[in-house]
Order: C-alpha cells, then sequence, then structure tokens
C-alpha cells in the first residue's frame, strides 16, 4: 500500500522521510502521496467497473494544479462549482467535455464562461438558472448538455452542514419543479436535456439515503430521453481509527441494484468523489511551539491551526493526531491547539499524545480533502506550502505564501 505509514520510529510518505520534508519546506506543510492518490482513483474505479462510470474529481476538495494534473494523467474528468474551478482544471489540461459544472449560484458570467469553453455538462438547480441558460445558449448558437440537479428531500446521514438533499436545503430543483420541466423539456431549444444529477451529502454514513434518492431519481427519468445519470460523490472515509464505514464498493452495489430493479433503460453513470480520492492521500504537518499543563490536561499548542485547516472548527470534524516521530506514552490526555485568537481554534480534544516538546513535528491525518482548498489568511497568517511525493522524490507544488502575499491585492 502506498501512502503514509510508520516504520523504523518516523512516519514516511512513501519513500520519504516527514520530518526530512518540514525540515526542507517548514511547516506547516501540506505534503500528499502521488501513488496514494492514483491507487484511490483506481480502487473507486475497481469498486464501480460494474457500472462504468465516468469519473469526475470533486475540485473543491483539492484544487491544486499539480493534483489536478496527477488525476488528469490517471484519466479523471473534473467536478467543479465555479468558473474559477473550471478554470483551474482547464489550466491543468482537462478536456472541457470532461468537466461538469455544478453549483445553486452560477452568475451569468460563469453561465458564459461554460458555453465558451465548452464545458461537458451543465447541472443546472433552478428553473430561473435553465431559462438564462437557454437564453445565453440561444445567443451563440450554442446547445450544452445540461443536467437537471435534482432536489430529493431525502436527509443523508453526515453532519448537517454536508446533507445537501434535505426539503430545506438550498440544492437542486425541487421534484415537482423537475417533473414539469422534464414533461416540457422541448421548449428549451438551446439545451440537450439529457441528464439527471442527484448528491445528497458529503462522508455519507450509509447508503440507504443514496439509494432512496436514487429510486426518486429514476422515476423522474422516466419523463424523458435521460442519457446521462450523475450520482454524485460523498463516499466516505474513515477519519477515527477503528470507524467502520461503507467502502465505496457497497455504494457501486447498492446503486446498481436499485438500477436493475427500477430502470427499464440503461444510463451513462458519473461520480463525483473528492474526499475517498484525495483525503487520506494527504497530511498536514505542524511544529510544536509550546507546551503548558492546565489542570489534568496538556495543551500542545503548534504552528497549523483552524486557518490552515478548518474542518475540526466548522464540522467537528476528527483528524486524528501522532508525532511524526515516535516517543513515549503520556499520562495526561492532550488538547493540540493552534496559535489563532480564537477558542475553537482546537486541532483536537482530549486526545492520547505521546509525550511532545517544544519544537517536535506533529501529523494531522488524513488531511488531504477540504484542507488546503479552505485554508484562509485569517490573522494575517500567510498559506503554507504543498509538497506533493512521487516515490522517492518530491517538489513543492505551491510555494508558502509570504507577508507580501498578504498585501499584494491592497495597493
Ligand atoms: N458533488 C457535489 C455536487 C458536491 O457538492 C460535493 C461536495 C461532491 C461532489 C464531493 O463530495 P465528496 O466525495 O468529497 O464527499 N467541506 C466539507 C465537505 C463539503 C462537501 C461539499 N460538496 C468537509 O470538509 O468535509
Amino acid at each position: 500500500m502506498s501512502g503514509f505509514e510508520s516504520h523504523n520510529g518516523q512516519w514516511w510518505c512513501d519513500q520519504i522521510a516527514l520530518d526530512a520534508l518540514a525540515d526542507e519546506y517548514g511547516t506547516p506543510l501540506y505534503v500528499y502521496s502521488r501513488a496514494r492518490i492514483e491507487e484511490n482513483y483506481r480502487r473507486l474505479q475497481y469498486a464501480f467497473k460494474a457500472l462504468n462510470p465516468r469519473i469526475h474529481f470533486s475540485v473543491k476538495s483539492n484544487s491544486n494544479s499539480a493534483i489536478l494534473r496527477v488525476l488528469r494523467e490517471a484519466g479523471s474528468g473534473f467536478d467543479v462549482v465555479s468558473a474559477g474551478e473550471a478554470y483551474r482544471a482547464l489550466r491543468a489540461g482537462a478536456d472541457p467535455a470532461s468537466i461538469v459544472f455544478a453549483g445553486v449560484g452560477k452568475t451569468e458570467s460563469e453561465l458564459v464562461f461554460a458555453l465558451e469553453n465548452n464545458l461537458g455538462w451543465i447541472n443546472v438547480e433552478s428553473v430561473q438558472e435553465l431559462e438564462l441558460l437557454n437564453r445565453l445558449a440561444n445567443e451563440r448558437n450554442a446547445k450544452p448538455q445540461v443536467a437537471l440537479r435534482i432536489n430529493p428531500q431525502i436527509e443523508a446521514d453526515t453532519h448537517h452542514h454536508m446533507a445537501t438533499g434535505g426539503h430545506r436545503s438550498k440544492f437542486g430543483i425541487d421534484v415537482n419543479d423537475a417533473r414539469s420541466v422534464l414533461m416540457q423539456a422541448g421548449q428549451y431549444l438551446n439545451l440537450d436535456l439529457a441528464g439527471l444529477h442527484v448528491h445528497i451529502g458529503s462522508q455519507l454514513a450509509n447508503t440507504v439515503e443514496t439509494v432512496a434518492a436514487l429510486r426518486r431519481v429514476l422515476e423522474l427519468a422516466t419523463l424523458h430521453p435521460i442519457r446521462n445519470l450523475d450520482i454524485g460523490g460523498g463516499f466516505p472515509v474513515p477519519y477515527r481509527p477503528g470507524d467502520e464505514l461503507p467502502d465505496p464498493s457497497v455504494f457501486a452495489e447498492a446503486v446498481q441494484q436499485v438500477l436493475n430493479a427500477n430502470a427499464r433503460r440503461s444510463f451513462d453513470i458519473a461520480i463525483e468523489p473528492g474526499r475517498s480520492i484525495i483525503a487520506d492521500a494527504g497530511v498536514l504537518i505542524a511544529t510544536v511551539q509550546y507546551t503548558k499543563l492546565r489542570e489534568d490536561r496538556r495543551i500542545i499548542v503548534c504552528d497549523a491551526s483552524m486557518a490552515e485547516l478548518i474542518r475540526p472548527a466548522l464540522y467537528d470534524a476528527y483528524h486524528h493526531i501522532l508525532p511524526v516521530k515516535d516517543s513515549q506514552p503520556s499520562a495526561l490526555v492532550a488538547d493540540i491547539v493552534g496559535p489563532v485568537c480564537e477558542t475553537g481554534d482546537t486541532l483536537g480534544a482530549d486526545r492520547e499524545l505521546a509525550e511532545v516538546a517544544r519544537g517536535d513535528r506533529l501529523l494531522l491525518m488524513n488531511a488531504g480533502a477540504y484542507g488546503m482548498s479552505m485554508a484562509s489568511n485569517y490573522n494575517s497568517r500567510p498559506r503554507p506550502a504543498e509538497v506533493l511525493v512521487e516515490g522517492k522524490f518530491h517538489r513543492l507544488i505551491r510555494r508558502r505564501e509570504t507577508w507580501n502575499d498578504l498585501v499584494r491585492l491592497e495597493e
């Protein structure tokens, strides 16, 4: 297996010791394993092989150009949610036809960008968007492939910030509206309305709601000649040691069964995985700045914070935290915190962390997805560097920001 492993008393990314990378590039530092990204991509392909889907890597989970290039070379297409993400994918050499553009609030200029760049699919989320796109396409003599993103009114079993299919969710077009659109699809003369899209959430705990949502979508597919079913992403990743979550192959089997039981014809299938490809292919390395004792616990202040990894603060997300080099167990639990002036800037609370001292390195595991892509400059912290490990080689794929970068756009 490729990726992050501990041997000889310290942690490695493939053939490179992480401590050596921290010495060379400084911390906080994101490190990714190319081999692991490729392995995850192939694992998904294999899990879904019976459905032979187009795989569109969800760019929001990690939008670094070098990562996008690795995935493009592996054969991936891209799921984008802004013209900015589409721009990144195109710049990374993506075939425009392999790009799917979703998003609840695409602006007119973003839709124009999609048309002018011939993106493969535009996933439309409201009747008004459909009408606007039809007009813009007409003005350009274009006929884009369009999918309706359905709001199936099904609440996924996940953190409420990551559920996107419930009846109060802003995402997708109502089933009733979708029904009338599909029954009058002929009126959208400049749209090739041939797809349905559903994504009920991220880090899905089971397949039950996915199956229910898909059933609802398949009912709609009977109303109009639909060629393409985009079943979204959301395949979960075990963040906590011992987490038992369904493997992508379990989702694939569930989808296959619904299709067998409910679809009278076959569809081209697309999936949009983000986390399941990139989460465990990346870590964040931090350096311990100070340690102090507070009643029954250690407070470990490190140089990574909610600015570099916001998931714990935003979703109470768990990232496993370990010393980069083995050390003695400690009798006291630890709160691992960052330097940002917010109590919410806690990366891990009540952890059984081995003894660490000022200068030691910590590893925040499974940080490849929604880590750097959600990083900010809060507290005027320059965003961290990113490094890609390729076997026994490593290269900087984004340099550390400088103080000058912080003010560059303000002159
Ligand atoms: N497709 C659509 C339409 C999406 O909205 C998303 C994620 C995906 C695919 C990819 O989902 P994935 O396979 O990565 O679960 N920032 C949060 C996750 C938000 C996900 C947003 N949409 C986090 O840090 O966990």
